[in-house]
């Protein structure tokens, strides 16, 4: 069993996405926390739910970035975590906390990561630009994270067709689908020891 922290800053469907294949029995793990950087989101209430612990930790509740970094750690010790998913989590992980989760740690965008990832592509922003390039295709991506946005090693992408008449509120809709396919299958790779790192790159072996 693994011990999962989520970080999520909003809405909370991806943490859901994740934890109703838990609580169905298809994914050998459980999320001991949510963590926010705002005080009460949506997605704490979906954790209360289930009883699920949520902290609320902000940058500007500290004095110095080194108590912020520390206090990340400490709770995410005191759970034993084994993995942190990012689902919609709007701000920068701490270098020390990469460092020591690195490729334990998940982080879905909704796009065809390179494209439209990095500082300023987050919400609907990512699908307006999305729809400003022309673009045919889109889609979501779930990836290890590194120190930069939305750069680390890619795991798993899937696509979704850009409809002509697309508005961004449709495409983030088609994308969202997505998105709760593919970081389940993820997450659940993850826990059965599925995901493979090696010198070409991070291998998916759950087919
Ligand atoms: C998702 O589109 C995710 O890809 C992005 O932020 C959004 C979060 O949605 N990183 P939710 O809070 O999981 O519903």
């Amino acid at each position: 069993m693994k011990n999962i922290a989520v970080f999520a800053s909003g809405r909370g469907s991806n943490f859901q996405s994740v934890h109703n294949e838990i609580k169905a029995g298809n994914i050998p793990a459980n999320v001991v926390c949510v963590i926010s950087d705002k005080a009460n989101p949506p997605v704490f209430e979906k954790a209360h739910k289930d009883d699920i612990p949520t902290h609320h930790i902000n940058r500007k509740q500290f004095d110095s970035e080194k108590e912020f970094t520390d206090k990340l750690l400490e709770v995410l010790a005191r759970y034993e975590t084994d993995l942190i998913i990012l689902a919609g989590y709007l701000k920068k992980i701490p270098p020390k906390v990469v460092e020591e989760y690195r490729y334990s740690m998940l982080n879905i965008h909704p796009a065809l990561l390179p494209k439209f990832g990095g500082k300023g592509y987050y919400g609907m922003k990512v699908h307006e630009a999305v729809i400003e390039a022309g673009e045919e295709k889109s889609g979501a991506t779930v990836h290890f994270v590194d120190e930069k946005y939305d750069h680390g090693p890619i795991i798993l992408q899937k696509e979704v067709d850009v409809k002509p008449d697309d508005s961004p509120q449709e495409l983030s809709d088609r994308v969202l689908e997505v998105e709760h396919s593919i970081l389940p299958r993820v997450v659940k790779a993850y826990c059965e020891d599925n995901i493979e790192i090696n010198k070409e790159g991070v291998v998916l072996k759950d087919e």
